[in-house]
C-alpha cells in the first residue's frame, strides 16, 4: 500500500469486500464477549485492513474520493452495526444463561437430611429450666472442674467427714491442688450465692462425676439440677410448695410429693423426696427423686449472709434417673451411647 503513487489506490470494491467479508465472519463465529472484544481490534480497531483502507483515503485522487469514500463508508458501517448487533445477542445470551444457571424449582421434592436428634437429656434439662424460670428463676452455671473447697468445704463437709469419701470422688492431679470434678451440682450453691448474693431463685442444671461403673443404672458422668432459694422468712412450706409445683408441671395435676428425714451436710433439716407418679409403668406409686433441705447456717456464713437475716432451701435431682421413670427406661447404656435412633424416639430430629 503505497501513500506515494496514486494509480496504487488500494481502495478497491475487492478489497473492501474481502475485509467485511472477514469481519463479519469472525464476528459471527465469537462465542462470547471476551472473543468478540479481540474481534473488534482486529477487524475495526486501528491497525485493521478497514482502518489502514480508511487512513489511505487522504491520498486517493479527487475524482476517485466520492467512490472510495463510499466503499470504505459502508463497509465500515456494516462491520459496525454487525458488531452492535452482535454484542447485544451475546450479551442477552449470557444474561439468559446467568438466569437459567441460578434458577431455584420451587416444585422440586426437599432433600431430608438427618443430621442427629436433640438428646432427651438435653430435652429434659429445658424443659426443667423452663418450668423454673416460669417462676421468675435464674439458671445458672459453674465449672465441671471444681475445687475442693465449692464441692465440699463450703458446704460444711468436714476435713473427714465420710461423706467424702461416699461421694467416690474423682480427684484431679496433682492432688495437691485440691481439684475434683465436681460429685454433684451443690457447689454452684456457693458460686451464686458469692456472685449473685441476696435474695437469690436460682437453678443450675449441669454434669456431675463420680466413680461409678456403667451400668443399668450408672454411669461415671451424669447430670443433676441444683435448686436454691435464699430470701427473708423461707420456710419449709415454701420448699413443699415449690416443690410440689415442679412436681405437678412435670408429672400433670395428680402428681403429689413426700418428704422423709434424711442427712446432707449443707442442708439442716434435711430430706429424701419422693414423688407419687401417676403414670408410672405398673400402676401409680413413690419413685425415689432426689435430696433437699433447708440450707445450713455454716452455708449461709460461708458466703458471707447473715442467717438470722436469710434463710433458703435447696434441692437436688439426677436428669438420668428423672428421664429413666418418666419414660420407663431401663437400660441407662441406652441414654449414654449416643445411638441416633434411640434419640429420633423422643422426636426431636433435626
Ligand atoms: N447434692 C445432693 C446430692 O448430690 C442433693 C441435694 C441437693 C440435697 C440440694 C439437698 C439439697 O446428693
Amino acid at each position: 500500500m503505497s501513500a506515494s503513487n496514486s494509480s496504487e489506490n488500494p481502495i478497491t470494491p475487492e478489497a473492501v469486500d474481502e475485509a467485511v467479508t472477514a469481519a463479519l465472519a469472525a464476528i459471527a463465529e465469537a462465542p462470547d464477549a471476551a472473543a468478540l472484544k479481540r474481534v473488534r481490534s482486529e477487524h475495526i480497531g486501528e491497525g485493521s485492513t478497514l482502518a489502514q483502507l480508511n487512513s489511505f483515503m487522504r491520498h486517493v485522487p479527487k475524482e476517485q474520493k466520492k467512490e472510495a469514500g463510499k466503499l470504505v463508508g459502508s463497509a465500515r458501517g456494516r462491520v459496525n452495526q454487525a458488531f452492535a448487533a452482535r454484542e447485544e445477542a451475546l450479551a442477552a445470551a449470557e444474561e439468559a444463561a446467568r438466569i437459567e444457571a441460578e434458577a431455584v424449582d420451587v416444585t422440586a421434592a426437599a432433600r431430608r437430611e438427618r443430621n442427629g436428634a436433640r438428646h432427651p437429656l438435653t430435652m429434659l434439662r429445658d424443659r426443667v429450666s423452663d418450668i423454673f424460670t416460669g417462676i421468675g428463676w435464674d439458671i445458672v452455671d459453674g465449672p465441671e472442674l471444681e475445687s475442693e473447697w465449692y464441692n465440699f468445704d463450703s458446704l460444711n463437709f468436714d476435713a473427714d467427714h465420710p461423706a467424702r469419701a461416699m461421694q467416690d470422688t474423682f480427684f484431679v492431679e496433682p492432688v495437691e491442688r485440691h481439684m475434683l470434678l465436681r460429685t454433684h451440682t451443690s457447689p454452684v450453691q456457693m458460686r451464686a450465692l458469692l456472685e449473685r448474693g441476696v435474695p437469690l431463685y436460682v437453678l443450675s442444671p449441669g454434669r456431675t462425676f463420680r466413680t461409678d461403673e456403667l451400668d443399668a443404672t450408672h454411669t461415671p458422668v451424669f447430670m443433676q439440677f441444683e435448686g436454691l432459694a435464699i430470701d427473708r422468712d423461707l420456710t419449709m412450706a415454701h420448699l413443699r410448695g415449690t416443690l410440689e409445683h415442679f412436681a405437678k408441671s412435670m408429672f400433670g395435676e395428680d402428681a403429689k410429693i413426700r418428704l422423709r428425714n434424711n442427712y446432707f451436710p449443707f442442708t439442716e433439716p434435711s430430706a429424701e423426696m419422693d414423688i407419687w407418679h401417676p403414670l408410672a409403668k405398673g400402676g401409680p406409686r413413690w419413685i425415689e427423686w432426689g435430696g433437699c433441705g433447708m440450707v445450713h447456717p455454716n452455708v449461709l456464713r460461708a458466703a458471707g449472709v447473715d442467717p438470722e437475716e436469710y434463710q433458703g432451701f435447696a434441692f437436688g435431682m439426677g436428669i438420668e434417673r428423672t428421664l429413666m421413670f418418666r419414660n420407663d427406661l431401663t437400660d441407662m447404656h441406652d441414654i449414654v451411647e449416643g445411638d441416633i435412633r434411640f434419640s429420633e424416639q423422643f422426636g426431636m430430629v433435626i
